[in-house]
């Protein structure tokens, strides 16, 4: 749904929030935020209809959101998102990683689910407007974030399956831990042989809710069998790899070559598409394609396929140590290209490395 209404430029009003936390509240969250438990005291609005396109840009006091018990989000689940970080440099600044490319993938969710398209110039805008009110909610430890939350919905009070007259757009930000707080020990990952997470021509490469909550029945089985992730095959032929619930997969064979699925069911992260970058920037050989779960057991038993990991925002990458599966498991040891890649990747995004392909956006100035 284009959204040609739109003005050329979003003039947001401020409202402070007079219960804004104090300093010191503040700076004990910080401290030890975890993941996703705290918020900060600001949220950014941009309504949006039919006929009226995007309006009434605000940014205002984190708190509920009214909405009628007819709201066609909570009946017919018209709902997107984004996932992205802003992190702390040592010198104060604030920058954020590739934000155009998770204004695109907006974008491509909108269209899926007949959404309107919210343009590049006011996803960014929004970003920055978040910070300039809550910037100070940006922790500086090593590897912490602020983990920022686009997300979009049908607002319409209506009953009736059609994409809604009424959608709001929101940003709201929670400060994150390191993802990883007692160092990189391997992930176990469960096969799911009874779920998928989407289907051809479904909502697979969207972000939208539905394919998470398609996922937490999978998620809590692969709690059961001991493992700390799902990992979906294709529901047409049940053995191409696609996804874990909320990151990509890539393997790594013994010349080098990194290896990760092709599918038009999977979310094209974009941690996995800037590590694949680095990769070939360091001379890696890169296949992106179909790859069969027998291709990975096989290769793992021959020694032809000598590592595994799983990539996405949050943990940035994850090496997998155990694919298990009803009747057999896949065990790697090697854990070196992923987590070279982890670290040169995280260096970009705190600063430590060389930004040569400009992928950071300063959001404080
Ligand atoms: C289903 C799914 N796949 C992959 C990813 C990784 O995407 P990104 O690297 O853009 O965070 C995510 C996380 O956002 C996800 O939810």
């Amino acid at each position: 749904m284009k959204n040609l209404l739109a003005p050329q430029t979003l003039q947001f009003t401020r409202t402070a929030n007079e219960n804004a936390r104090p300093a010191a509240e503040r700076d004990a969250i910080l401290a030890d935020p975890g993941f996703g438990k705290h918020f900060t005291d600001h949220m950014v609005d941009i309504c949006w209809s039919e006929w009226g396109g995007w309006h009434r840009p605000r940014v205002q006091p984190y708190g509920p959101i009214s909405l009628d018990p007819s709201a066609a989000v909570l009946h017919y689940g018209q709902e997107i998102f984004e996932g992205m970080k802003a992190y702390r440099w040592q010198d104060g600044s604030i920058r954020t990683f590739r934000p155009e490319e998770n204004a695109k993938r907006l974008q491509r969710s909108a269209v899926r689910m007949a959404l309107p398209e919210l343009p590049t110039d006011y996803f960014l805008e929004s970003l920055k407007e978040l910070v300039a009110a809550d910037g100070d909610w940006v922790p500086s430890a090593p590897d912490t974030s602020l983990y920022i939350r686009p997300f979009m919905f049908a607002k319409e009070a209506f009953l009736g399956v059609r994409p809604a007259k009424k959608v709001n757009y929101y940003v709201i930000a929670s400060p994150a831990a390191a993802y990883f707080s007692g160092g990189l020990a391997p992930v176990s990952i469960w096969l799911s042989s009874q779920y998928s997470r989407a289907g051809k021509g479904g909502t697979g490469a969207a972000k939208t809710g539905g394919n998470y909550a398609a996922s937490l029945v999978a998620q809590a089985e692969a709690y059961e069998n001991g493992c700390d992730q799902v990992l979906f095959l294709d529901s047409e032929h049940d053995r191409y790899l696609e996804e874990l619930g909320g990151m990509n997969i890539v393997l790594v064979k013994k010349d080098g070559t990194l290896l990760t699925p092709a599918s038009e069911s999977i979310l094209p992260g974009i941690t996995r598409d800037s590590i694949l970058q680095l990769a070939k920037d360091r001379g890696h050989a890169v296949e992106h394609r179909p790859v069969t779960l027998d291709e990975w057991r096989e290769g793992a038993a021959s020694g032809d396929i000598v590592e595994a990991f799983a990539c996405g925002t949050a943990a940035v990458v994850a090496p997998i140590g155990l694919l298990k599966g009803t009747d057999f498991e896949i065990r790697h040891e090697a854990t070196d290209v992923a987590l070279s890649l982890r670290e040169e990747l995280t260096g970009i995004q705190y600063g430590r490395v060389e930004d040569r392909h400009d992928w950071m956006l300063r959001l404080d100035a």
